[in-house]
């Protein structure tokens, strides 16, 4: 890497250079045994004498920040420099008020023994394989795309694609033209927010709902309400007045895992008509259904334009792919097609290209339906397993898709401290009432199939209630 030095006017030449030199070495930008770059080969990129260098190079030298190496050049000294302070409290920027609320979660955690954590897939159970012909393929200099950058709607095979996969497997009524290709479901509600959301405007949500997506909104100006939700989905009654956009999960409510009934899909429609409003249609995890019937997208019933529909591969496939899409009406696609250009152009082309493949040859539906086999027989297991031995302790709320069900415990038990101890036993699991308001939810846990192995699920569930006591 070239290191940059800026000379300004004709005086000092070599005091200028030794102190950008110096001031790099102790801010640690060039490492100890890192390589200056040579007088020569500096002067000519500056302009300046080959003298002029070399005297910055003696200079740095005898106050020992670097080391001359005869025949071989001249490198940062090993060994410690005193970091200059940190800037002043004073000159500290200050981002917006609303970033110092937003809590990251870790990335760094260990895996429990038992991991029942809530929306992650079976990382183990993704075609590695195929995935890496696929890649390989893509990246070559005659496979990689435009020279510049490509659509910012997305690449044009995996649009149709996904198109045709969304169309068979949830009866999502779309063309190739229709999608948007995002960097994962939460990227779409922001592109989304992007271009509908005005500064005040009454956004609702699903209370509990998933807390990224309130946190989205209200960043972008959003005034979000939260909408509660009972066993037949998100009470549509109570969807405030004043609200313009409303963020739901029918298929598999998040994180209560209770479909939306038919009803109250009409009512949402029926309200969007009425009220001129636009429903989101978050369909993160629906792919994986282990009984009843197939519920009818909402974006299926939709005869007005209304309804934009969400989808993501964070489930089906990976959440570290970052690959989802969004599929809106007419009205607003060059407005999202916009933002995306302005905000970061597009999804990895190679990435894009290599997905498209791998829906065009079935990999991506025979990979669902293995998954969709071993989701299921853990989720059998898992339900089986807590009405067995968990009466009185735990009841489980009716689920018939999606990576996750839920269970409320007894009105008053501390579900956060529930959880905390299920970790101090080796149990990962999620404590439900953090996904509502603060005293809202009532409490429960949270139980994940992805990254639990079927033959560890008897156990795990052993061990949680010795963590639960009672
Ligand atoms: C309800 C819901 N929506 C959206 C997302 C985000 O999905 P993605 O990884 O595609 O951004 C999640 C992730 O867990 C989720 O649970």
């Amino acid at each position: 890497m070239e290191f940059h030095v800026s000379l300004v006017g004709r005086t000092d030449l070599t005091g200028q250079i030794y102190r950008q030199v110096a001031a790099a070495v102790l801010d640690g930008r060039l490492r100890p045994g890192q390589a200056l770059p040579p007088s020569r080969e500096l002067a000519a990129r500056l302009e300046v004498s080959r003298n002029t260098v070399s005297a910055a190079y003696d200079r740095l030298t005898a106050e020992g920040f670097v080391s001359a190496r005869t025949g071989s050049g001249t490198y940062v000294r090993e060994g410690g420099f005193e970091r200059p302070p940190e800037p002043a409290a004073g000159a500290e920027l200050r981002p917006r008020a609303i970033w110092s609320r937003i809590k990251v979660p870790p990335t760094d955690v260990s895996e429990p023994r038992f991991d029942f954590r809530a929306g992650i897939p079976d990382v183990r159970m993704f075609p590695y394989a195929s995935w890496r012909r696929l890649m390989s393929r893509r990246l070559r200099a005659s496979a990689i795309g435009p020279p510049s950058y490509g659509d910012p709607a997305g690449h044009a095979g995996l649009r149709a694609a996904l198109a045709r996969h969304v169309g068979v497997s949830r009866a999502v009524r779309a063309t190739a033209d229709d999608v948007l290709i995002t960097n994962g479901a939460q990227h779409a509600v922001d592109l989304i927010g992007r271009v509908l959301v005005e500064p005040g405007m009454c956004v609702a949500v699903e209370d509990p709902g998933y807390p990224p997506q309130r946190q989205l909104l209200r960043s972008l100006g959003a005034r979000v309400a939260g909408v509660p939700v009972d066993s037949e989905g998100l009470v549509v009654d109570r969807i405030p007045r004043e609200a313009k956009l409303v963020c739901v999960t029918p298929s598999h409510q998040f994180p209560l895992g209770v479909p939306m009934s038919l009803p109250r899909r009409t009512a949402l429609l029926e309200w969007a008509e009425r009220t001129g409003g636009v429903i989101v249609e978050d369909d993160y995890d629906s792919e994986f259904r282990f009984s009843g019937r197939p519920i009818e997208p909402v974006q299926n019933l939709d005869r007005t334009g209304r309804v934009i529909y969400v989808g993501s591969m964070s489930k089906v496939l990976l959440p570290t792919l970052r690959i989802g899409f969004l599929i809106a009406p007419r009205s607003l696609r060059p407005a999202l097609r916009a933002a995306r250009h302005v905000t970061d152009a597009h999804t990895s082309l190679p990435v894009q290209a290599a997905l498209a493949e791998f829906v065009e040859e079935g990999l991506l539906a025979r990979h669902i339906r293995r998954c969709r086999a071993a989701y299921a027989d853990r989720y059998r297991r898992i339900s089986a397993g807590l009405r067995r031995d968990f009466g009185g302790l735990l009841d489980v709320l009716p689920a018939e898709a999606g990576l996750h069900l839920c269970a409320r415990l007894p009105e008053g038990t501390d579900d956060r401290a529930a959880s905390e101890r299920a970790a101090a036993g080796g149990v990962g699991i999620m404590p439900l009432s953090p996904f509502g308001r603060a005293g809202a939810t009532p409490p429960g846990l949270v139980f994940g199939y992805g990254g639990i192995d079927a033959s560890d699920v008897d156990e795990g569930l052993a061990r949680l209630r010795e963590c639960l006591g009672g």
